[in-house]
């Protein structure tokens, strides 16, 4: 969507019209690498590399994969609470920015955040069949017909019907991995209640066909190569 420049680094430096219109006026702001003084230029930011004193504002798409801590909310505001994008250091701030799909206030791990919103409902929609996979710690030992009802479908508390899930287990069987296709709300949380049991702690690794970054510590994000991307894309672990 093209904007005039003044609003977007307005937007974007979270500054009044005024004062961006200064910077542009200056010679601060360049579109494409050349300077521009034209504080009516219009441009779009998602296909354009706009940079301040040197600083890049926006260019094309942004992919970000941050590893969220507990007691952050996926979400773009939350009256009074930390939101994931509140995380972002200054660098990686831009318009636009959502993160991709929600995780519970108090589950960690994988989160996208992202500006394409196409690509967002690409690897949501349950209909395209991205896995998701998490790490629980559960209260209770889980056993083989727990294995067998999450192949079959859980049904949910409420009625809901699960499709088939992936349920693996460590010897103690109370550290499980969970692979699903959709993302009903507190999902796994509720499919482990279905067979009696609790999580007491919830970690995405993986979207599609990419695991979480683990050199990235909780609370830290980073941008996606634009092969990392496409691994997502590709729906699972080949
Ligand atoms: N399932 C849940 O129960 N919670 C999450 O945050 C993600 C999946």
């Amino acid at each position: 969507m093209t904007e005039r420049l003044d609003k977007i680094v307005a937007d974007t430096e979270n500054c009044t019209r005024s004062q961006a219109r200064t910077l542009i006026r200056r010679g601060e702001v360049a579109v494409g690498g050349q300077t521009v003084r034209d504080i009516a230029r219009k441009t779009d930011p998602a296909s354009e590399e706009i940079s301040v004193s040197g600083r890049i504002l926006a260019a094309g798409r942004c992919y970000i994969m941050m590893n969220k801590p507990v007691g952050v909310i996926s979400a773009t505001e939350s009256a009074g609470e930390r939101t994931v994008l509140d995380l972002l250091p200054p660098r990686l701030k831009r318009r636009g920015l959502f993160p991709a799909g929600r995780l519970d206030k108090d589950t960690t791990g994988f989160m996208l955040i992202t500006d394409d919103g196409p690509f967002a409902h690409e690897i949501l929609s349950p209909r395209r069949h991205v896995e998701k996979e998490y790490e629980a710690l559960l209260e209770h030992p889980a056993n083989a017909a727990d294995i067998e009802a999450f192949a079959c479908g859980i049904r949910l508390g409420d009625g809901t019907e699960c499709a088939p899930a992936v349920l693996e287990l460590d010897d103690a069987r109370t550290t499980a991995r969970i692979v699903i296709r959709e993302g009903k709300y507190h999902q796994v949380r509720r499919m482990f209640e279905a067979v009696g049991n609790r999580v007491a702690a919830l970690r995405r690794l993986r979207i599609g066909g990419l695991y979480l970054d683990d050199t990235l510590a909780p609370g830290a994000a980073r941008l996606m190569t634009p092969e990392e991307v496409s691994q997502i894309r590709r729906g699972s672990i080949p």
